[in-house]
């Protein structure tokens, strides 16, 4: 994605946590009923205290969508998740994520240019009219247009497994991107043969399968993934298993398919936080997602235990990028009447993605 973040002077900003805080306070309460600060869980926790609203993306974006009264809608996540809230706002309403280079790297791994190519490569063997396309909402807008004019949906990582049933029940075949593993968690849990999932390399002739392949397949995966995700394995839920086999394990969906598989459960942001907050006390669990948001779980209900699946931390270094020195900064900003770092989708593109993040809220 590769976008510019000014700077911002560090005279003004490089304050101790708790000045940045009070001025933080302050601003918010001026701007008052003009300003929205939508929070994603794996904020760091001197951001999060001033969300208005928190949530996965699925929420977020509904919320986004919900807000129409907010002119300025300060968004701490990432860059696909304010342009999708730009999509789904009002033109009088303004976008804003404190810093531009807040991307993912897993959205960064299907470029509309490469997804086209991989498009026509796949009607040169098959019926592309028979393909569904679904994007994770973690992709470019151009990428939710492309979906949204050959009729696909978005989907979430809360309702992954609706958007591939609909979609099966249109076409013959879905074209999943960018995420690999959460397109395969869906499959297998819908049932899917593993010969009917296949992967799609990015950057080979036919995603690196034959005609035949690509022919017999149901669901066509693009190997893209999280890097945070990643980092949990096999081995993590083996050790947790040795040393407390009363634990309870659960992971985001993004996690490669044999850490789902060994886990108790999977679910989204959402579903996590639901599951160990409604667990009875004493309860122990090990949790496969980012850590900001496993540490808060911890605070939160300190009658369980709450631990990281893996023992190292893994950080979504690119949410780490929204400190509360960008918040404060476009905050002032707004005070003064200047809207910085405003995150706009052209018309036309926003007018195909949003076919296809409307589908995914109706279905
Ligand atoms: P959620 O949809 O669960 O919020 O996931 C978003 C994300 O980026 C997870 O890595
Ligand atoms: Fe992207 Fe993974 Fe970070 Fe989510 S946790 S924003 S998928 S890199």
């Amino acid at each position: 994605m590769g976008l510019h973040q000014v700077d911002i002077g560090s005279d003004a900003y490089q304050q101790p946590g708790e000045v940045l805080a009070e001025r933080i306070g302050a601003r918010k309460k001026e701007l008052g009923n003009k300003l929205l600060v939508l929070c994603h869980h794996y904020q760091q926790e001197a951001v999060y205290r001033f969300a208005d609203m928190t949530g996965d993306s699925l929420k977020l974006a509904k919320h986004a969508a919900a807000c129409t009264d907010k002119p300025y809608i300060v968004f701490c996540g990432v860059h696909f998740m304010a342009e999708s809230a730009d999509i789904l706002t009002g033109d009088s309403q303004a976008v804003i994520l404190p810093d531009l280079r807040a991307g993912c790297p897993m959205a960064d791994m299907a470029q509309v240019e490469e997804v086209s190519w991989a498009w026509k490569e796949l009607g040169q063997v098959s019926d592309a009219s028979r393909i569904i396309p679904v994007t994770y909402v973690n992709s470019s807008a151009a990428i939710k247009a492309f979906v949204g004019e050959r009729n696909g949906s978005v989907c979430t990582s809360s309702n992954a497994e609706r958007v591939l049933t609909w979609a099966l029940e249109r076409g013959e075949k879905v074209f999943f991107f960018p995420d690999e593993h959460l397109g395969r968690n869906s499959a297998v849990a819908l049932g899917i043969k593993p010969e009917e999932i296949v992967l799609w390399k990015r950057g080979e002739h036919l995603g690196g399968n034959s005609g035949e392949t690509i022919r017999r397949a149901k669901v066509i995966l693009w190997n893209g993934y999280c890097t945070v995700h990643m980092q949990f394995s096999a081995a993590h839920v083996r050790m947790w298993r040795e040393k407390d086999p009363a634990v309870k394990i659960i992971v985001h969906p993004e996690c490669r398919h044999e850490v789902v598989a060994g886990a108790d459960r999977y679910g989204s942001t959402e579903n996590i936080i639901r599951a160990v907050t409604d667990s009875p006390a004493g309860s122990r669990w090990a949790i496969g997602t980012e850590i900001n948001l496993v540490k808060r779980l911890a605070r939160q209900n300190p009658d369980k235990e709450i631990h990281s699946l893996s023992p190292f931390q893994c950080l979504c270094s690119t949410m780490y990028r929204i400190k509360p020195k960008y918040l404060l900064w476009v905050l002032d900003n707004l005070v003064e009447g200047e809207v910085k770092n405003q995150v706009t989708v052209d018309p036309g593109t926003a007018k195909l993605a949003r076919i296809a993040l409307d589908r995914m809220l109706a279905i």
